[in-house]
């Protein structure tokens, strides 16, 4: 319905519509377009800022992360009688109550499927007399599973995971959460059950090679 003030200003000049002709409804319907289109405007200019920037190289992060010194680990699965191990560095502790710890594992890599379909997992700490283990379990050998797996004596404790029988310390996993970020899944583990070996000097990797501790 138009009110009397808008009929009188159509009918003076039928080219002619004021504002106040306008229903106030329509108006405030038209007031919150215009302030939405600029809300999304300036977040696409804030998104378009973030994108245009220059990300740092990846060949720089791992060159900076090379002279972080880590604990090398195996972490192993096994599903339907299949086994994997893979050598890692990216694994850490995130909470100990309840007892969670993470691992970091290439996404790219279709055998590392076996982890988050697994719904277990377990974290095996090196000594510095295991760089043949480490090397197996890196894929440097070439060698097949079995053969990996040959290199070592190996147990379970509560999820069947092979838990390797001399290490320092094994960490047994329930997968609580898997996300993926970047280029990796990060598996999060609740830690159901621990072995707790002979106290022994640790193998580390840094600078790109094995160090012992
Ligand atoms: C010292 C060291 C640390 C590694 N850390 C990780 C890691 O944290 N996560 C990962 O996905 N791969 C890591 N890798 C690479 C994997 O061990 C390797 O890609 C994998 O075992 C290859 O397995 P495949 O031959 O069965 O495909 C590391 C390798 C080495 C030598």
């Amino acid at each position: 319905m138009w009110s009397q003030a808008s009929k009188e200003k159509i009918e003076a000049s039928p080219h002619t519509i004021t504002i106040a002709a306008i229903k106030p409804e329509i108006r405030r319907l038209a007031g919150f377009i215009i302030l939405f289109n600029g809300y999304v405007w300036a977040a696409l200019d804030q998104e378009k800022a973030v994108l245009d920037k220059p990300r740092l190289d990846p060949l720089t992060y791992r060159d900076a992360m090379s002279r972080l010194a880590a604990h090398v680990q195996v972490v192993t699965a096994a599903k339907d009688g299949e086994r994997r191990g893979v050598t890692v560095t990216a694994a850490c502790s995130v909470s100990d109550n309840p007892p969670t710890l993470l691992v970091c594992l290439n996404g790219a890599n279709p055998r590392n499927a076996i982890f988050s379909l697994g719904g277990s997992f377990a974290l095996n700490l090196l000594s510095a007399d295991e760089t043949d283990i480490a090397h197996a379990f890196s894929g440097r050998d070439q060698l097949d599973s079995a053969l990996r797996f040959s290199r070592a004596a190996w147990t379970t404790l509560e999820t069947g995971s092979p838990v390797l029988t001399n290490a320092a310390a094994a960490f047994d996993c329930r997968i609580i959460d898997v996300k993926t970020v970047a280029t990796h899944i990060v598996l999060f583990g609740e830690v159901v059950a621990v072995k707790l070996g002979e106290k022994k000097p640790a193998l580390l990797y840094l600078d790109r090679s094995y160090r012992t501790l």
